[in-house]
């Protein structure tokens, strides 16, 4: 199995016959990001957790076709078997048929023994599956998870980080869709009181009542949604993030904001490690790729 140090992951691919869905050109940036911390957090907490479990809600196929280029590159889920300090074990969500049995099949021909769960389900219902899949751990034996959740729209459900992050040692890495769909829907969302999209991602079903009585604006909008996403994260205990510490990707070239990337930890090496990351990712491929 080839390792890729850092960001890096497997480009310019032969076609492998498996499903290969489309991205866009600034997905690699996110990538880059993503395998840049699961490299660091994984070194630096291997020596204090034996067991270290990855899992990847949305998880994708673990191969994409870049758009425009053509060009056939290796996604997140497969990345992370290509650490120098490899998780334990790795737990994979995806409703797309399609995605899991592609990823299953390049887990597979990529040899060595990997511990693999694979679910095909809406993330939403996948919490018991989930927590079925991680490994046993006692005070002796503990266990370590990094969650990686990578949706296409806001339509992401806190019940999910809250089920999860509450009962156990997990550090999330989440893709908060603040820009894309949120900026662009967001009319909607706000004067259709029956549409509870912002109200699950950030936990709060009255915060209509809080942007109307704050007098806020539609420029406002992104910050709001880190800040009381951030909110909720806090009220489970998680290290609360300055909006500088949440990580923007632009549409290449153009500089349009798409989304952020925010780092949650119950433990303060959290912040130092996604700044670590963030510090050795190239900006150059990291927001205009
Ligand atoms: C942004 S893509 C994932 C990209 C991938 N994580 C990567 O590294 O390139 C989102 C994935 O979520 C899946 N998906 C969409 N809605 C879902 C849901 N409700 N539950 C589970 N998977 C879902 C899609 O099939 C798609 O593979």
């Amino acid at each position: 199995m080839t390792a890729v140090p850092g960001g890096g992951f497997l480009r310019g691919l032969d076609g492998d016959g498996h499903f290969t869905p489309p991205i866009k050109r600034h997905s690699l940036g996110k990538i880059t990001l993503h395998n840049q911390y699961a490299a660091i957090f994984s070194r630096a907490t291997k020596n204090s957790w034996p067991q270290r479990a990855y899992i990847g809600l949305y998880s994708g196929a673990g191969r994409a076709r870049v758009e425009p280029s053509g060009e056939i590159i290796e996604t997140t889920a497969m990345s992370v078997f290509r650490l120098s300090d490899p998780f334990t074990h790795h737990i994979f969500v995806d409703n797309d048929a399609r995605c899991i049995e592609a990823l299953g099949e390049r887990i597979r021909s990529m040899g060595g023994d990997h511990d693999v769960s694979l679910i095909q389900k809406d993330v939403e219902d996948s919490v018991q599956d989930i927590k079925r899949a991680l490994p046993a751990y006692s005070s002796r034996n503990r266990l370590l998870s990094l969650c990686f959740i990578d949706p296409f729209s806001a339509a992401l459900d806190f019940q999910v980080i809250k089920q999860l992050g509450s009962a156990l040692r997990m550090d999330f890495l989440i893709l908060l869709m603040s820009g894309v769909d949120i900026r662009k829907n967001f009319r909607r969302y706000l004067e259709d009181e029956s549409d509870n999209r912002i109200a699950r991602l950030i936990d709060d079903p009255l915060w209509r009542k809080e942007w109307a009585e704050r007098g806020l604006r539609k420029t406002d909008l992104i910050r709001f949604v880190l800040r009381k996403f951030d909110t909720a994260m806090t009220h489970l205990g998680y290290q609360a993030q300055l909006p500088e510490e949440s990580h923007p990707v632009r549409v290449y070239g153009k500089g349009v904001f798409l989304y952020s990337l925010v780092l949650y930890s119950k433990d303060p090496l959290g912040k130092k490690l996604w700044s670590a990351a963030r510090a050795a990712t190239d900006p150059q491929t990291n927001l205009r790729i």
